[in-house]
């Protein structure tokens, strides 16, 4: 654990889909080499579903147990929830004096966002969603992280991040590493009918769904329109199945396109394959989940001895703010 510290969190919103998977995975290889802040982001919860609550405990704790059964552990990395280290909050106000309205607004996911939730009737013109991209420099900053694994959509936050703290090491005294980003591959699997995978289009696949649900969601995969007999030649690329075998069918995939082109397979048949692929992935995941969850208790055990490490480093990154600071 040389190469330095390493925080990333996710909004706590209950039951990851395998779309989240390759995240996972990426911060599950990254505790081997960094030492690594992982956290659930309940405070954001809040930015757009302050008016709904009440799911918001109990989804940190089926995201971490998730977290978990996929492999991050908690030995190796800090597992902790957000709003159980209120030094994000005290980092969060004090940025919030020195950074200016315009590099918030400028954030090209806000615009976006408010427009995209007033056309779903709500308003979320809050003093707090302006804010968010602050409270996530914050998180990284409480921890003087030196690089946060994100994906492409988050790059304009780290930005963000880095000129505050530049900004503060310039205006007080030098606090702050300026983290750099760790792009993660996104994931390029779209949902059962080909549109971007979400749990509120409801296409997604639970990475611990059981056998049966798999099977449903399998079915439910848009294949190639133009195949109405099963020996009519296909085009795996524009083909669900096909992408999903892209991943996870490594050995059969070369001899799957070429009968679908040459109409030798249909889509049942190739379906079954797809769904043994994804039982062969997934089951052993289910099987640590389980596991996870007879340890009753255990979960959240590991939050509040995460919560304990995180305050210890939240903590002193505070000290040395408010001695630059001479607060
Ligand atoms: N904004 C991120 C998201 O919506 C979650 C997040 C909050 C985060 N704070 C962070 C990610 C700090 C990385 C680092 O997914
Ligand atoms: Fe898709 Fe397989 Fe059908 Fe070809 S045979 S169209 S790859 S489901």
């Amino acid at each position: 654990m040389t190469k330095g510290r390493i925080l990333s969190g996710m909004r706590p919103t209950g039951r990851l889909h395998i779309g989240h998977l390759s995240v996972l995975e990426n911060w599950k290889s990254l505790q081997e080499e960094y030492s690594c802040f992982f956290f659930s982001a309940d405070w954001h919860a809040l930015t757009t579903s302050f008016e709904e609550t009440a799911g918001i405990k109990e989804n940190t704790v089926e995201m971490v147990t998730d977290w978990l059964a996929v492999g991050l552990d908690p030995e190796k990395s800090v597992i902790f929830t957000q709003s159980d280290v209120k030094e994000h909050a005290e980092l969060h106000l004090i940025f919030s004096m020195i950074t200016p309205l315009s590099w918030l607004e400028r954030v090209p996911t806000y615009k976006d966002q408010v427009q995209q939730f007033r056309d779903q009737g709500k308003d979320i013109m809050m003093y707090g969603f302006l804010g968010y991209p602050l409270l996530q420099a914050a998180d990284i900053l409480i921890y003087r992280a030196n690089a946060v694994p994100v994906g492409e959509d988050q790059l304009p936050h780290l930005e963000l991040t880095r000129e505050v703290a530049r900004r503060f090491n310039h205006m007080y005294s030098p606090v702050f590493p300026e983290p750099r980003a760790l792009l993660s591959r996104v994931s390029l699997l779209p949902g059962v009918d080909n549109r971007k995978m979400s749990k509120s289009y409801a296409n997604d696949i639970g990475i611990f769904a059981e056998q049966e649900e798999l099977k449903k969601k399998v079915n439910a995969m848009i294949t190639d329109p133009a195949r109405i007999r099963k020996n009519d030649p296909g085009h795996p690329e524009v083909c669900v199945v096909h992408k999903y075998h892209s991943l996870y069918s490594p050995d059969e995939l070369a001899g799957i396109e070429e009968q679908c082109r040459r109409g030798e397979i249909g889509c049942v048949a190739c379906k079954k394959i797809m769904a043994a692929s994804l039982e062969r992935v997934l089951s052993p995941l289910r099987e640590r989940r389980r596991e996870i969850v007879s340890r009753r208790g255990y979960v959240r055990e590991v939050l509040a001895d995460g919560a304990a490490r995180a305050r210890r480093e939240a903590a002193e990154t505070m000290k040395m703010v408010r001695e630059a600071m001479k607060i």
